[in-house]
């Protein structure tokens, strides 16, 4: 109509959702865009804002700069320094963690927006001896100076939830058909692209996750 503005997309209403209720202290929008229960502020000094949430099957309960990243909690504020900062901008993927069953770049992600969330850092995955994705590229020499190495082993778990669960990729062939959708190299080298390897290493993880993933090698 004439005069008025445009309403506002669903991606743009999420963000004005979730800023507003930032600024007013009063609630968060998770990862996934969710909006989580208010929260108190209650005994929080000025400026900062508690965020509960679930780190490695523990509670968190912080009071933290709304302006603080995922990632400088978990390295800075917490200590778990396995997730790696490397270009702190969303290119490389040495901070992935999984968030809810998804992986995120955690250098992208702000911490209040985890109210309530499930957040598995690569401590997490360890718990009970080396998980089966370590094993795996401890066996394939799937690194070599290791910098990029915990992202890459967290995007490779998440990776291969999602292929379970049929979530297709940009090489995915045929999206309608679960069976059409063999987890190829191609897929691996597709669903791990957002993670860059300066050492190079690429070959051989691949062939850790072909291996976890319990596919012959081609
Ligand atoms: Fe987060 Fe590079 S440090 S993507
Ligand atoms: Fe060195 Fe990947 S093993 S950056």
């Amino acid at each position: 109509m004439p005069g008025l503005p445009d309403p506002p997309s669903e991606a743009r209403r999420r963000f004005l959702l979730g800023t507003t209720a930032i600024g007013a202290g009063i609630a968060a929008v998770d990862a996934l865009g969710a909006v989580a229960a208010p929260e108190s502020n209650a005994g929080v000094p000025a400026g900062a804002y508690r965020v509960r949430f679930t780190l490695n099957g523990e509670p968190r309960d912080l009071a933290l700069d709304p302006r603080t990243t995922l990632l400088d909690v978990l390295r800075e504020n917490l200590h778990l320094t396995g997730t790696k900062k490397g270009c702190d901008r969303g290119q490389c993927g040495a901070c992935t963690v999984i968030v809810n069953g998804r992986r995120v770049n955690s250098c992208l992600t702000l911490a209040v927006t985890l109210q309530g969330a499930d957040v598995t850092s690569v401590e997490g995955l360890s718990t009970a001896g080396p998980h089966p994705v370590q094993v795996a590229f401890l066996q394939n020499d799937a690194f070599q100076c290791g910098y990029c190495t915990p992202g890459q082993v967290m995007s490779a778990v998440a990776l291969l939830d999602e292929y379970k669960r049929g979530v297709p990729s940009h090489a995915t062939r045929d999206v309608g058909s679960r069976a059409a959708m063999p987890l190829t190299d191609d897929e691996i080298r597709e669903r791990m692209s957002g993670n860059i390897c300066r050492c190079g290493a690429y070959v051989n993880i691949v062939k850790a996750v072909r291996d976890v993933a319990g596919r012959k090698g081609a």
